[in-house]
């Protein structure tokens, strides 16, 4: 709905700067959803998509918005992440968005907050909303949205290929897309995707990305993560990083010869940021099927319905938020 609402606002502007003046409406004190409402930003770990969209999604609803700049904040003074977040709730957030590098973010948060605490990326573990808007984007790309039958990814293989082992965007789409019925395979240097890690258990590890790439309807390249390589993991790629980097998109990216290999109708994601010319070759972002902006865009409304969700929107109060005239 607030997809379907963005765009009609979007084709009334046509020809007058249409996303910025499509989005005006938004900001205004036309939408009373959840006028006086409070969310809060508190992103521990830097982030420019999920961080600018939240914010966007909380003032589309017309809540306020308190954004934590961490580097400016008392947290540099060493004040811990639990005074942090009760501060937030005393100044009146309902709702945190956290992002942090730890893996224990939900059960920790749930028990420091009487807010409610939403994931904006926990550590290797979760990034529950990236993989809602995944799927959004897929069913939107496979026309599953146009109401004629239920939200199912039925009979479309996704291939989620690269540093499988240190993505929460991989982590969390391995729960939600065998749930809405598709199913997942995963490839990319061995020692990034291993199933002894416990990260793939329901999805088979496939010999080679070309291999992925040519059973795929979708293909989701993952971030090369490499903060958060380990030095046995360094062992293992061979030693030399920057080696490893430098023929990252020939052995494992998507170049134009693996982008040939690409079924009839298949679609590439990347959650971003992306890594041009090591994930994707960078000429290939501008590709119709590379639906990197799109999900960008997706990611604002499916963080506008968890937020109208989180912040516990009636039905009634929900629709009326998408409704609103522009
Ligand atoms: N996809 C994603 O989480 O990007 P950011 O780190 O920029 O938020």
């Amino acid at each position: 709905a607030y997809q379907r609402a963005f765009a009609e606002k979007r084709n009334a502007a046509a020809g007058r700067r249409a996303w910025a003046v499509a989005a005006a409406p938004w900001t205004g004190a036309a939408v009373s959803a959840a006028a006086g409402r409070t969310v809060a930003l508190a992103f521990f770990e830097p982030s420019t998509r999920t961080r600018l969209s939240f914010e966007l999604a909380a003032r589309r609803l017309g809540a306020d918005v308190l954004d934590l700049d961490v580097r400016r904040s008392s947290v540099v003074k060493g004040e811990e992440e639990r005074e942090t977040l009760l501060t937030l709730e005393a100044l009146g957030a309902e709702v945190i968005v956290v992002r942090t590098a730890r893996d224990d973010l939900r059960p920790d948060a749930g028990r420091l907050t009487r807010a409610t605490v939403v994931a904006g990326g926990s550590g290797m573990h979760a990034h529950p909303t990236q993989a809602l808007l995944d799927a959004y984007t897929l069913l939107e790309a496979f026309g599953r949205l146009d109401g004629s039958g239920p939200l199912r990814l039925s009979g479309l293989t996704v291939a989620l290929v690269g540093d499988v082992r240190h993505s929460r965007v991989a982590a969390s789409l391995l729960r939600l897309l065998p749930r809405l019925g598709a199913r997942v395979v995963v490839a990319g240097p061995p020692t990034l995707v291993r199933r002894d890690d416990g990260l793939v258990p329901e999805a088979a590890v496939v010999p080679s990305v070309e291999a992925a790439v040519e059973m795929a309807d979708a293909v989701v390249l993952l971030r090369l993560q490499k903060e958060r390589l380990s030095p046995q993991d360094v062992a293992a790629l061979g030693g030399d990083v920057d080696v490893f980097l430098a023929t990252y998109l020939d052995r494992y990216g998507l170049d134009a010869r693996k982008a040939r290999r690409l079924r009839p109708g298949a679609v590439v994601l990347h959650p971003g940021p992306v890594w041009p010319d090591v994930e994707i070759a960078r000429a290939l972002l501008d590709d119709p099927r590379v639906l990197v902006r799109r999900q960008v865009e997706n990611g604002v409304f499916v963080r506008m319905a968890v937020l109208a969700d989180a912040l516990g929107l009636s039905e009634d109060e929900k629709t009326g938020a998408a409704a609103t005239p522009g």
